[in-house]
């Protein structure tokens, strides 16, 4: 669920999803995110939780920090009745969930999530597991969790570039499936983006739900699931082309939509007219850094997006307003012509 105050009356809301808390319960979360909000978190806890840390950043979602982790909640007493909750962004979120997959061969737990893209995205579907030096989460598990609490008073200190990031995927949500959502992102952009508290809930609640439902119809991503890939076939390649470094990833799933979009109107599964207010609505979200690429070393990389079955170049296009297909016969020439155009646009964005 999704709203204000949650996080401050945590444990009556696991409550009613879990019964009485267990005598162990641990809490995942970072040290910047608990140095800004152990007070909230332990306001309704009578029994103060076990409180285990994961550094920030993509380097330390590792197997060597779920070992670490796995030892300490064992030493502390942990067992198959205990309770984790995941306090984070989308990376202590994989990672808790993880660590509740394989605990004692699994145990329940929460999600309380504290980025906008945690919200809206990784907390929801079950997609648990860390990364390997040979690429992201190359390792997992599916474990769902017993809820999860959007609090968005928590996003009031996330720094602007990670909200804007994130709410690329709330753009694409309503790209690919859900009209009413992108046309209140077109009317209320400054709403949203100055984070009032209506405008985010409705946009989160939104984009939760296109999730939910999709990760529904097709938990195990054999089809349907695959459309929530919009964006990210080049924004993928963009964020292994920069090293990970540079792009936050709804950064990349931005200019890795203006691509898709450019592909779909040429195409023609939507109209001129279309294709620039997608176009639009993608940059009304920004801006992000610009991009100094070579054409070549970005349509290198989208060739070995883990996403594609078999080396096949898996696009997700729009067809029309609100609803998405896959096409895998996208040639080389239309991949380049993409590209190009989306680089264009990349090195405009810097000089305005
Ligand atoms: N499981 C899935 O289905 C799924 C889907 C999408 C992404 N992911 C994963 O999510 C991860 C990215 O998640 P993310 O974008 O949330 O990044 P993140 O977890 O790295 O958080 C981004 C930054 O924001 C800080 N932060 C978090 N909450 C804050 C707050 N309330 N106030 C101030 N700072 C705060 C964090 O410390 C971090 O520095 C990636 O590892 C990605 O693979 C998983
Ligand atoms: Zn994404």
């Amino acid at each position: 669920m999704t709203g204000s105050g949650l996080v401050e009356t945590l444990t009556r809301r696991i409550e009613r999803v879990h019964g009485k808390l267990p005598r162990r319960v641990f809490v995942l979360t970072s040290p910047p995110i608990w140095a800004l909000w152990n007070e909230t978190f332990l306001a309704s806890f009578t029994e103060p939780p076990i409180v285990l840390f994961l550094a920030p950043g993509e380097e330390h979602k590792t197997l060597k920090s779920v070992e670490r982790l796995l030892r300490q909640m064992a030493v502390a007493g942990g067992d198959r009745g205990s309770l984790l909750i995941a306090f984070g962004g989308g990376i202590v979120g994989d990672v808790g969930g993880f660590l509740a997959a394989i605990f004692m061969r699994g145990i329940p737990y929460i999600q309380v999530p504290t980025t906008f893209l945690a919200q809206v995205d990784s907390s929801v579907g079950g997609k648990t597991g860390v990364n390997l030096p040979a690429g992201k989460n190359l390792v997992g598990s599916f474990h769902h969790p017993l809820a999860v609490f959007a609090d968005i008073n928590v996003l009031g200190t996330l720094p602007d570039r990670e909200l804007r990031a994130g709410l690329m995927e709330s753009v694409k949500a309503g790209i690919i499936r859900d009209r009413a959502l992108l046309r209140y992102m077109e009317e209320h952009a400054d709403q949203v983006l100055a984070r009032e508290p209506k405008a985010l809930e409705k946009v989160i609640a939104a984009s939760i739900r296109m999730k939910a439902g999709v990760v529904n119809l097709d938990e195990r991503e054999s089809g349907l699931r695959m459309i929530l890939n919009f964006g990210h076939t080049v924004g993928h390649a963009l964020e292994q082309a920069t090293g990970y470094k540079k792009l936050l990833h709804g950064e990349a799933v931005a200019w890795g939509m203006v691509a898709a979009l450019f592909l779909a109107r040429q195409r023609g599964t939507i109209s001129p007219a279309q294709f620039a207010r997608l176009e639009n609505l993608v940059h009304r979200y920004g801006p992000r850094p610009a991009l100094k690429l070579r054409k070549a070393k970005v349509a290198a990389a989208t060739g070995g997006d883990k996403k594609n079955v078999g080396g096949v170049r898996r696009f997700v296009l729009p067809l029309g307003i609100g609803d998405a297909g896959v096409v895998e016969d996208v040639t080389p020439a239309e991949l380049e012509a993409a590209v190009e155009y989306m680089l264009a646009r990349a090195t405009q964005e810097e000089r305005t």
